[in-house]
């Protein structure tokens, strides 16, 4: 039988991929990229926005259409799959076989096969599934992700997260670290730790700037990555282990949501404007250079425009490297869509993502021409027909002009290897000199 894998939304997700890829190779089924020659149509699925949903339904009915008739099983996975598992399942045009949640898909194998009689499903929520021993099948050459923590107790008013991924839970720091070795015994150069609270991460008495700091020290890594933390448990020591390793990504991801303190307070966000502000301060003055980028929510209920004029005032202040934002959507189940009325129309709403996403622009576009004139040492990501693409430690993509001492093309991960790695694959070093910028990427050549 041939699968079919498609991923939508964050980082999150597409490890899981990589679990379920691997959780299904050993189940002895094999994968094809052709959607009408498939047997099983899988698509592991995000509930964070709307967006999200409209866009998996499109591609199922598309998808089918595509096909002409010819039948297969549809399976619907991840946090849409726990967060609409009944609406998925009476949804007659939609016609969905399999549902598997975030924490079941050690059962896609039975699922699948139980799938081809009747409907099958499980959206469990473990307490304690962390698919530690599960090694992913990883499609990057260059970097690898360790989900070294899953789920979310914080409850943001408006996130969806703690109820279709469940309990926070951390991984033993033993397994992590043995992970990790074992990756750059393989040629691997960056890991990125994953969680969706990453920064709340701890283990009997192991807290993450712990974990950080041991995973630096791995010979043979050249750098660390992680995401996506709360702006709550950034923590002073963490700032410290930042500062004092040149090995971690100068990039922190510092999801502010709101500039202002009411709606920070509705969100149940538990810190103000103030504080916020306060640790980019301490994190620009332990760690210059740092690149900040940011999640933003417009039209959170009630939001008034002096309100949103308090989100304008932290982008002119922070002049973020990058921000997503998005306008509010209410998700089933959280206290925001049940207390909250959504009551910022709809034009309003595009016109405080219009002007904050201008304001970012030029924001991104400074802080990247700042970059211009000076040499970058990249990490090599895909080497294309006309183009490598590389990230500077500031996370940022630069494209250069390929050149001709760069020849070999991007043999995937097989050739990941030292031995097997030629002059300009995939994980390679290689110093550049930035010359152009736009707001999303820089462009430069080799040194
Ligand atoms: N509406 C709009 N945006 C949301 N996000 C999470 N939930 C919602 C929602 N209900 C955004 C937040 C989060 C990012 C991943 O998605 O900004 O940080
Ligand atoms: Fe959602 Fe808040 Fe948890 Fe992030 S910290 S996953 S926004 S509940």
């Amino acid at each position: 039988m041939k699968i079919f894998l498609r991923t939508y939304g964050c980082q999150m997700n597409e490890y899981d991929t990589e679990l379920i890829r691997s959780i299904l190779l050993k189940g002895g089924y094999a994968f094809t990229d052709s959607e009408v020659e498939a047997d099983v149509i899988l698509l592991n699925t995000c509930s964070v926005r709307e967006k999200a949903n409209r866009t998996v339904f499109g591609l199922v009915h598309r998808i089918r259409h595509d096909r002409q008739g010819r039948p297969a099983i549809y399976g619907i996975l991840g946090c849409m799959a726990t967060n609409l598992k009944e609406e998925l399942l009476n949804d007659t045009h939609l016609d969905i076989d399999l549902i598997a949640g975030p924490d079941s898909y050690r059962q896609l194998p039975e699922l699948i096969r139980m799938a081809g009689e009747s409907k099958s499903f499980d959206v469990t929520l473990s307490e304690t599934e962390t698919y530690a021993d599960v090694t992913p099948n990883r499609e990057s050459a260059a970097n690898a992700w360790i989900a070294i923590m899953r789920g979310c107790n914080n409850f943001c008013s408006y996130c969806v997260v703690p109820y279709t991924r469940g309990r926070e839970r951390s991984r033993d720091p033993d397994g992590i670290l043995n992970e990790a070795r074992t990756l750059v015994d393989e040629g691997f150069r960056q890991v990125t730790l994953l969680g969706q609270n990453v920064n709340s991460y701890h283990f009997n008495g192991v807290t993450f700037p712990d974990l950080l700091e041991q995973i630096c020290a791995i010979d043979g890594l050249r750098r660390v990555w992680w995401t996506s933390p709360h702006p709550k448990d950034v923590a002073d020591r963490l700032i410290e282990v930042i500062a004092d390793n040149p090995r971690i990504c100068r990039h922190i991801h510092l999801p502010l949501q709101s500039g202002s303190d009411e709606i920070l307070a509705q969100m149940n966000r538990p810190y103000t404007q103030a504080h916020y502000l306060n640790l980019v301060d301490k994190i620009r003055t332990r760690c210059p250079g740092i690149a900040i980028t940011t999640d933003i929510i417009v039209g959170f209920p009630g939001e008034t425009d002096a309100q949103f004029q308090e989100t304008v005032k932290v982008f002119e202040t922070v002049g973020y490297d990058a921000a997503f934002i998005f306008k509010y959507s209410p998700r089933k189940q959280t206290r925001a869509a049940r207390d909250y009325p959504d009551d910022v129309p709809d034009e309003v709403k595009t016109q405080r993502i219009v002007a904050l996403n201008e304001l970012q622009q030029t924001w991104a576009l400074r802080r990247n021409e700042g970059l211009i004139g000076t040499t970058q040492e990249i990490m090599i990501e895909a080497v294309r027909e006309d183009v490598i693409e590389g990230r500077t430690i500031q996370n940022k993509r630069v494209i250069l002009d390929k050149n001709p001492e760069l020849q070999s093309p991007c043999t995937s991960y097989i050739s990941n290897s030292p031995e097997n790695r030629g002059a300009g694959e995939p994980g390679d070093f290689r110093s550049v000199e930035i010359t152009h910028a736009t707001p999303h990427l820089l462009k430069g050549h080799l040194m």
